[in-house]
């Protein structure tokens, strides 16, 4: 029988972080896999989530199932932190998933079970594993462009140009905050523009936000989700707490659902249940729990987004310092859109054999594409990078 298996293509993000591993070269630069990381080079486990685990360790009386949805404090939490007071809760289901992956998995599933003939579209690029689990779940897949290679900014033009081709009952995923691979996103009035054709043309937002926090602050990178879910009757909302919690490995995520009744969001409740019950009984509680007790704590809380607040002023300080390096070394203005970009990841725009030629000749990992980790950077690396970029002819 597994002889009939084939090989499965490799996740380039992924098959980097193992070049990375393997190379033994001193001084290496990591640019790769979306993984913060502070001055020193370390992905630390944040204050809050440290002083939250003690907490728990203490309190926790068993380790007997949850339920299917997830920890309700987690639940509760998450929604107000992404849609503050602008979602009608009597509208809403949540599941709690195997993070912001799981919650892509379960929104894509959900959309088959109940419209298998719906598209769903997807920005052109976008991240590798959007595309890969749509032909796993098995549903019809459409591209609209999203960003301009020359100058490095969203081409909102084109981007609509192609959603005129949406038909009722299709699904747009959006990346909430920030994009993925780009760094690119779009203005809140190009936000809102997109709402009103998504509102005419009867299609449903499936919003991908993984990295709320790291662009311009907690309220205003979840501000074009909540404007989308007071004006639209449907919507699907998967987000991930990897990244803005730091909790990677222990696999925190939420799906929700906003329903155009109360009826159709108890019978989303029910096949959401569902879904995790079919693939993997109750979800991961350990970092959901955490996230769930620091939200509802205030002193957790605020020692949380103190932190959040740190790893964002940094991000924007490198990207800010690496494009002035950019400057001087290349005598010109053309890398000024890495401090425009917000989030994780910038698109440089180099060739793949300019990527290459980092890789092999300066131990620089930047995925293909040429999207990098603005997070993997620190003040010793920025020269070097810069000095690379300019060295490689980018
Ligand atoms: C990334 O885009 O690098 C991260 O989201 C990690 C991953 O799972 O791909």
């Amino acid at each position: 029988m597994f002889d009939q298996l084939t090989q499965q293509p490799k996740d380039k993000i992924l098959a980097l972080m193992q070049q990375f591993r393997e190379d033994p070269r001193p001084g290496k630069i990591d640019l790769g896999v979306g993984v913060y990381r502070n001055a020193e080079g370390v992905t630390p486990v944040m204050r809050a989530i440290r002083a939250a685990g003690a907490q728990w360790q203490q309190d926790e009386t068993t380790k007997a199932y949850t339920s299917l949805a997830g920890d309700a404090q987690f639940l509760d939490g998450m929604c107000d932190l992404i849609l503050a007071d602008t979602a009608p809760r009597d509208r809403m289901a949540s599941v709690a998933t195997v993070g912001g992956t799981g919650a892509i998995h379960q929104a894509l599933e959900l959309i088959k079970s109940a419209n298998p003939a719906a598209r769903v579209w997807l920005s052109n690029p976008t991240w590798p594993n959007h595309p890969a689990i749509l032909r796993h779940v098995g549903l019809q897949a459409a591209e609209y462009r999203y960003f301009d290679n020359e100058s490095r900014a969203v081409d909102f033009g084109a981007m609509m140009t192609d959603l005129q081709g949406l038909a009722a009952g299709d699904v747009v995923l959006l990346h909430g905050c920030c994009h993925n691979p780009t760094g690119a996103n779009l203005t809140m009035p190009e936000w809102t523009e997109l709402a009103g054709l998504l509102l005419s043309k009867g299609a449903i937002p499936l919003i991908d936000i993984a990295y709320q926090g790291f662009g311009d602050g907690l309220d205003e990178d979840a501000a074009p989700t909540r404007m989308l879910a007071g004006k639209l009757p449907e919507m699907l909302i998967a987000a991930s707490c990897s990244k803005n919690f730091g909790v990677y490995r222990d696999r925190a995520g939420i799906l929700m659902t906003i329903c155009a009744s109360s009826a159709d969001a108890a019978l989303a409740q029910n096949n959401l249940a569902t879904l995790n019950r079919l693939n993997y009984s109750f979800p991961p509680d350990h970092g959901a729990r955490l996230v769930g007790l620091i939200l509802s704590d205030p002193t957790l809380r605020a020692d949380w987004q103190a932190e959040l607040e740190e790893v964002r002023n940094g991000m924007l300080t490198l990207r800010t310092q690496l494009a002035d390096a950019l400057q001087i070394e290349t005598g010109s203005n053309r890398f000024g859109f890495l401090a425009q970009h917000r989030g994780m990841f910038s698109r440089l725009g180099a060739t793949p054999e300019q990527i290459e030629t980092l890789r092999d000749t300066h131990a620089i990992y930047i995925i293909g594409d040429s999207r990098m980790n603005i997070a993997g950077l620190n003040a010793e690396t920025v020269p070097l990078l810069a000095s690379a970029i300019a060295r490689a002819g980018i």
